[in-house]
């Protein structure tokens, strides 16, 4: 019997007798191997001479062992437009049921590229509506592995009204439960949109691909010749778009990679964070301070700031997310105390730290995602600024970059925040600042808190005094360098703002592991909420 085209009823010589039991578990038998082979040999041959796995294999690498239980596999589509009739395989387009990651439950849904090139029709998308509700009703986190050609051309209404409930229940489970989309072949068109609207997209190199028009639509269209890969590419949507949250080197790596992510989060927003053991050292230790030199005399001289993360998080473990999408930002998870935490720092190695659009939008994002599922957010804050330009004024600095700061003063989480060096201006305030709400909030003795750097508000407050060098024939670089140190130490000391108490404390660098973990369990019981509203309207 072959379920590809098996549509015929069959003649009775080839039933098997179902006038007992052990005939009908014979039969009962037969339709899961039908299930599970539908597509047939030749379509799997394919799909892996792509370097691609079945759906079924990325289910199996994804879950625990064993813990697989499907849904719906009996499923089959009722079109007759264009012969489909011909053709209904148990299952339609898509496996979709419940499993264990690391022992706690999950849901899952993995298009099948094999079966009609995974395309979604009427019941592949009430499949995936299924298990959606599912995952929203128990409270589970919800992924999707997404390998399909769209909306299904022969069903075309029915198909597209499937994705716009797709995208509500998208929708209702945001912030809800964590939702996860790994995408591991095409998605095209509208069908972007579901990833889209999920709180982590995974791509995998070269063989995943996301745009809402293709390249010949473009072409028709504007002209530009442009290719898959470069268009959608994992490598584009990583670095680029900011689309994904993770460039995947093959697909085992997307997948362990969603297996990990899941480690750090709760199972959905009423739940508690998942805690792992650890009897962290409370006295400062030689690693600790190893923190005492990493920023260098020179304000201008770059470090990273993932020496700094990693100098305080359990086991030095950190998850970064979106590591290749607006690299002046760094922001991902770890644990501190075994408990999970999310981390949002500056980093000096790339463009001076300063803030742009992208990393706006990106760490708003990603503070927003930690304070719905109620993770604390560590703030590490060495920002000169915001990056100046037309560019970024015209393409909506204060439109996009207003995100940010709804997003922390949104935040009723635990907040922590450590100014390590720099925080000038309107940057200051963005990142995790006391008035806008962080619980916590720590410098080390070399900070510089201030509405400019000593240079520019030399330019500024002693014009008059350059001037005169100048005229004297002074050595003007040496008066200004006098002035700005100056200023820097009487108006930018992290001593003036501990004095005003909008830092609660300047600690030395090695303490900063410990001052976390106390000021985290210090907050363990942290409640604070906002007044009721239906919802905000963050600038968009
Ligand atoms: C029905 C489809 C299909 C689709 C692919 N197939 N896409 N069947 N509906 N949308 C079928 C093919 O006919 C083929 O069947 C099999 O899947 C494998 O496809 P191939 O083309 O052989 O594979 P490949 O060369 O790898 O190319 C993959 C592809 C291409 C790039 C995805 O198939 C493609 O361009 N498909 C159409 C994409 C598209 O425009 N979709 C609509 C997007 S709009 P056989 O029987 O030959 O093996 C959309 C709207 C969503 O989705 C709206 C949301 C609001």
């Amino acid at each position: 019997m072959n379920g590809v085209t098996d549509t015929e009823p069959r003649q009775t010589e080839q039933l098997p007798d179902l006038t007992t039991t052990a005939g009908k578990l014979a039969d009962l038998k037969e339709r899961f191997h039908e299930a599970v082979t539908a597509s047939g040999q030749a379509a799997i041959e394919k799909q892996h001479a792509k370097g691609k796995l079945t759906a079924r294999e990325r289910i199996d690498l994804l879950l625990d062992q064993g813990s697989f239980v499907e849904f719906d596999e009996f499923v089959r589509h009722r079109t007759h437009a264009f012969g489909m009739e011909a053709k209904r395989p148990y299952g339609d387009a898509v496996v979709t049921g419940v499993g264990t990651i690391h022992g706690r439950n999950v849901a899952v849904f993995s298009q099948d590229f094999t079966i009609f090139g995974g395309s979604l029709g009427e019941v592949a998308g009430e499949k995936i509506i299924k298990v959606m509700d599912h995952a929203l009703k128990t409270g589970v986190p919800m992924i999707g592995i997404l390998d399909s050609g769209g909306a299904r051309i022969q069903e075309g209404v029915v198909a597209l009204g499937k994705y716009g409930e797709i995208f509500r229940r998208n929708t209702a489970a945001s912030g809800v439960i964590p939702q996860i989309s790994i995408v591991m072949g095409p998605a095209a068109g509208g069908a972007v949109y579901s990833p889209a609207l999920t709180d982590f997209v995974i791509m995998v190199d070269k063989s995943s691909h996301m745009f809402v028009t293709g390249p010949d639509v473009i072409k028709t269209v504007t002209g530009e010749d442009v290719g898959f890969e470069e268009l959608g590419g994992a490598l584009t949507h990583n670095k680029v778009s900011g689309v994904s949250h993770y460039l995947a080197s093959d697909e085992e790596d997307a997948l362990d990679y969603a297996r990990t992510l899941l480690s750090y989060l709760p199972q959905n927003n009423l739940a508690e964070l998942p805690t792992f053991q650890a009897e962290p050292e409370l006295e400062i230790t030689d690693a600790d301070r190893r923190l005492n030199t990493v920023i260098p005399d020179s304000p201008n001289q770059p470090y990273d700031v993932k020496t700094i993360i990693e100098g305080i998080v359990d086991d030095g473990e950190f998850l970064e997310v979106q590591p290749l999408f607006a690299p002046n930002i760094v922001i991902g998870f770890a644990r501190v105390e075994g408990r999970s935490v999310g981390i949002v720092a500056n980093q000096p190695s790339s463009m001076a730290g300063t803030l742009n659009i992208d990393a706006g939008e990106k760490a708003s994002r990603f503070v927003r995602f930690c304070d719905s599922f109620s993770i604390p957010i560590l703030t590490l804050v060495d920002v000169p600024g915001y990056l100046p330009g037309t560019d970024q004024e015209w393409t909506g600095v204060i439109r996009r970059g207003a995100k940010l700061l709804y997003a922390y003063a949104e935040a009723t989480v635990p907040l922590v925040t450590i100014i390590t060096r720099k925080a000038y201006g309107g940057a200051y305030i963005v990142m995790g600042s006391k008035q806008l709400g962080a619980d916590i909030n720590l410098a080390w003795p070399t900070a510089e808190i201030a509405v400019m750097g000593g240079q520019g508000a030399v330019n500024i407050l002693y014009r008059g005094e350059i001037k005169r060098a100048e005229e004297a024939g002074e050595d003007v670089a040496a008066v200004r360098t006098k002035l700005a140190n100056e200023y820097t130490y009487n108006v930018a000391s992290p001593f003036l703002a501990a004095e005003r108490g909008e830092l609660d404390g300047v600690i030395e660098p090695a303490a900063t592991r410990v001052s976390v973990i106390k000021a985290l369990r210090a907050l363990r019981t942290k409640r604070a909420s906002l007044p009721p509203k239906k919802h905000g309207n963050i600038p968009l």
